[in-house]
This record gives C-alpha cells, structure tokens and sequence, in this order.
C-alpha cells in the first residue's frame, strides 16, 4: 500500500492517538478554571500573528490574537499534539504542497492556490513556470476592473451599476463571504450574487437591477455546474429582452475555454485558472473578480497580502507557534479525541455572517471523508460539523443548548477590537463585552449555590427553591477560542482566510485523508440528472424506490 508523503507508520501514530485518549481521560474532570491558577496561561496558550509587511508595520499594525487557553489543552497536551502532527508529516506534505507536488493524489493534481495570492513568488510544476499566466490574468482582471469602475467598459445603459456574480459552491462562497466582509472598502458597482437553482433566487436577485447597466460574472471552474448553466442561460434571456448584445456584458470566469466560447464569451472576456486551484481555494484568482471590482485592485491586492503572509507564517514558524497548526490541533483534541462532534464558527462580526457558510464548504467539502488516502477506512472520525451565526444573534437563538444543553460544542469566536463605525462606539464596546462575557460564562459556568442564591432572591423557597435553582445550573467546563484582530481590513480577511485553509490542510494531514477532492458531491448530481426527466413527464423505471415515488406523485398531484 502506497504511503503519503513524509507520514510516519501507523503504528508511531496509533500511539500517540492511544496517548491522547489516555490524557483526554485524565483531564476530563479538571475545572478549566483550575489552570488559570498559573498565571502565565493566558500568554502560554495564545499566539500572537504580526502579518505585516516591513514597509505597513509602521502605520498598520495588523496584529491578530489567537487565545486557546481556555480549552483544557495543557503543555503535557499539547506536546503530545504537536507530536502527532510530526508523525503524520505534516511540515513534509506542507512544503511538497507548496513545492507544487501532486499532493491531491485522487486526482492526481498540485495544490497551488497560494500561488495566486503570491503573484511574484516561483512555482514549477512539473518543470514549468506556472507564474507568467497567472501573472498575465491577474494583470488582465486589475485593467477589466479598472475600466468598468472607471467607466472606461459601459453597459447599453451607461456605466455599470451592478454586477452579478452567478456561481456556486466555491465559485459563490468565496466571493459572497468577502465582498459582504468588506463592505466598508466598496466604492465600486453593486455586487450580488446567484447561486441556487431554485429560480426563486435568479427572480429576487434581477427584481430592480437594470439589464443596460448590468454586468454579469458566470463562475464556474468547470462550467457544466447545472445551477450555473441554468441561471446563465436565464439571466442572458432576462438581458436580451433589453440590451441587444447582451454577450458583450458577460464575463466568465472559469478553466473551460471551450466551453465559455461555445456559450458565446469573448476570449478577452474570460479569466481562466488552472486545475491545481480547487473550486473552494479559488477566492484569490479570477473567482474574486467581482470583490476586485468591488473594492478596487489595491485592495484586492492587500487581500492577497494577507493570505501570502499567513503561508509565509505557516511555512517557518515552528509548530508551538504556528498559528495554523495550533487551531487545527485545538480542533483535533477536541473532534478527534474528545468526540464532540460539531463546532460552531461565532464571528462577532455582522459582516462575517458567511463566514460560517464558506467554512462549511471548505472544512466540510475537504474533511468530511471515511477513507486514508490509500483507500482504507480511517480510524478515528473526520472533520466534524461546522455551523454558526454572528454574534449577537446567535445568543438569542441557539446559546441555550450551549451552555446548558447535553452536547459539547467548542466555540470558535471571532471578533475585531475595532469597528467600522467609530460613531457608533456603544454598540461596539457593548459587541465585545458580549463576545468576553460568552467564552467566560461557557468556562466558569455558575454553581448549584449560586443557582440558589438566585432562586431565593426571586422568591422561592423550600423544595421549589431547589428545584428552581437546578434549572439556573450552568455546567461550565465548556471550551472555547478566540481570535481577535485589530480590524477586518482587506488584509486581515487575508489572513483569517488563509489562516483557516491551512487548518483545514493540517488537520487532514493528520487524518491521512485527501482534502483537495469531493466525490461525495457526484451521487446526488447523478440521481438529480436522471430524476429530472420524470419531473418532465417522462416514463417511470420500474426500480424507483416506493419514498421517491410517492414524492413524485404528490408533485404531479399539485402540479
Ligand atoms: O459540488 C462541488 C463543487 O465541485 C465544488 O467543489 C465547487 O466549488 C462547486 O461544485 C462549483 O463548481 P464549478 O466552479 O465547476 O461550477
């Protein structure tokens, strides 16, 4: 059986996972309180990112925290932790990554997409350059966005006023997350974005936009995604009812030349990237086009910076200081060893709301396997549910089962020191006093004393007080992170994203498990293609199952 490259044998890691569980054992009851009493923990379980240029250190410190004390990682933990990822090879498969090896080995492909954020790096892949194109179509995308910004490219109408981006999956998540992140940068068109096959979406997005004045992004690396083609085909008929040659107002971002050509897109008109940039990876190529023309090429140029400072980060700093390598280890101990088996992504941050949604894609479309990379079944679970909601939303909603439901969900917070809106300092401070109070509660939670205390103060007494006071319980124990950072810049989004890329990367490494691919997605797609001719009245097959059937019965009932 053929081994990935630089992991040790599986006996070496069975070990380490045996020792994990046994220290997982250990601590299980020890209050996270209790390691506060060193009063070095904070600082000894944080790490500290300056991504920074030399030239930006002086008037943009861009300073990111990450604090994961209040986990029940301890040195002994995480020593044990770090030993593991030596093991699973994870600084060897790192460096064959960015080395353009073909480390996606089901599909025999490089993992390049840091390439895209580091335009005046090197990287061969199989002996050639790959830097030149990619150079040239970042080159072509910063002009395109110049002249439709400036006015230089018009629609029928006048200058553009709106752009719609028609995508999905990565070809939607990565630019939907970020152009709503850094709203407060646009001084561009409007961007909007379609992805869902259910017309209702195209319907509602093209309500109010003016077809003259309109430009329309296709995204889509392959360019056979059915929800794509669908809703291109829609919105190139809702343009030609008004703008006689609606072509001339399409872009098309995307690998398949052929393909874009046969749709009817100039080849001047088309921004093109190579296999070796998986779909969810893709936000810093061609498929960010409408965040460039959104917030201009020198923003988009400072969103590049920060991932390319993160993989520089990832590349050097050891691994007890490796701001990547930590929060996939934090995630490891928490989904691998202790079992839980989801985390929620709480970005106290309105204009992070699809944060969640893009980490769903990238960590569950890249983690979410059962087999090692050669072919055998994993032993331990994979990557665990993502879900979440800003904060403070999210605290009216789902918190109750948080802090006092039966499941442990690890908190990841995320939250700015500084808003956008320097008038409106209240409701700031009263953001972070929020997100400080929420990790703090899931720690210290409060006692049955406490609980009583309250019960009596509101009138109770006797076996009423008791039984009052059981449902003030909190647990506590519960782990949580933190990452805060000055402000979401540009180049912060940069690095929050890249910062989690390499995550993703890192806790796959360990798991032995492929993240570039995703044939979990092709069986749906299949049954969705050969369903849709019974929706259209074809012939039933005889094999049907009796559930889908009956579905389908009741459709043509209310049809
Ligand atoms: O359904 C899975 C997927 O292939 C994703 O990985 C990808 O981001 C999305 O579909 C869209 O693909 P494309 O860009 O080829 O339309």
């Amino acid at each position: 059986m053929q081994r990935s490259i630089g992991r040790s044998n599986d006996v070496t890691l069975s070990t380490i996972w045996e020792r994990l569980d046994a220290q997982a054992g250990r601590v299980a009851t020890r209050p996270l309180t209790a390691l506060f009493e060193d009063r070095g923990r904070a600082a000894a379980f944080s790490v500290r990112f300056a991504g920074q240029s030399a030239a930006a250190a002086a008037t943009d410190a861009e300073e990111m925290l990450f604090d994961f004390s209040k986990t029940n990682i301890d040195e002994e933990t995480l020593e044990l932790l770090i030993e593991l990822a030596i093991a699973a090879g994870v600084q060897a498969r790192r460096d064959a990554m960015f080395a353009g090896r073909r480390i996606n080995e089901t599909e025999g492909r490089a993992v390049l997409h840091s390439a895209l954020r580091n335009p005046e790096g090197k990287v061969a892949l199989d002996g050639r350059d790959v830097m030149p194109g990619l150079r040239e179509t970042l080159l072509r995308m910063r002009g395109f966005a110049r002249e439709i910004r400036g006015g230089g490219i018009c629609g029928q109408g006048g200058p553009i006023a709106d752009v719609v981006n028609i995508g999905i999956g990565g070809s939607d998540l990565g630019p939907a997350m970020a152009c709503l992140a850094l709203a407060p940068y646009h001084d561009g068109p409007r961007c909007h974005f379609i992805s869902n096959v259910d017309g209702a979406d195209a319907a509602d997005t093209l309500r109010g936009l003016d077809p003259e004045t309109t430009l329309v992004i296709v995204a889509s690396k392959t360019f056979t995604t059915i929800e794509t083609m669908t809703n291109a085909e829609t919105v190139r008929g809702w343009m030609a009812a008004r703008v006689s040659e609606p072509g001339a107002q399409f872009v098309a971002l995307s690998s398949a030349l052929e393909k874009t050509a046969d749709f009817g897109i100039a080849p001047e008109r088309v921004f093109g990237f190579e296999d070796w940039v998986g779909g969810r990876y893709s936000v810093w190529g061609p498929i960010g086009l409408s965040l460039m023309i959104a917030i201009g090429p020198e923003r988009f140029d400072e969103f590049l910076a920060g991932g390319a400072a993160m993989d520089a980060h990832f590349r050097s700093a050891p691994l007890r200081a490796n701001l990547p390598v930590l929060l996939a280890l934090v995630g490891i101990w928490h989904a691998q060893v202790q079992g839980h088996a989801t985390r929620a992504v709480l970005p106290y941050d309105q204009r992070l709301a699809r944060l969640p949604a893009y980490l769903q894609q990238l960590e569950m479309e890249s983690n979410g396997k059962s087999v090692t990379m050669s072919g055998q079944a994993v032993s331990r679970p994979t990557g665990p549910v993502v879900w979440g909601e800003p904060g403070t939303n999210g605290q009216h909603a789902f918190y109750q089962l948080i802090h006092q439901g039966t499941q442990i969900v690890p908190c990841e917070f995320l939250v700015a020191a500084r808003g956008h809106e320097p008038e409106l300092a209240r409701h700031h401070r009263l953001l972070l006093a929020n997100v400080l109070a929420q990790s703090k509660a899931l720690m210290e939670g409060r006692g049955i004393k406490a609980a009583r205390a309250i019960a009596a103060k509101a009138g109770f007494q006797g076996d009423e007080l008791e039984r009052q006071a059981r449902h003030r319980v909190f647990p506590g124990n519960r782990p949580s992170t933190t990452l805060i950072y000055p402000q979401l810049t540009p180049r912060m989004l940069g690095q929050i994203v890249a910062l989690y890329e390499h995550r993703v990367f890192t806790e796959g490494v360990i798991l032995g498990i492929n993240s570039f691919d995703q044939w979990g997605v092709e069986l749906g797609k299949e049954l969705a293609n050969s369903l849709e001719p019974l929706l259209a009245g074809g012939a039933r097959h005889e094999t049907l199952d009796g559930s889908t059937a009956q579905l389908l019965d009741f459709i043509a009932a209310a049809g």
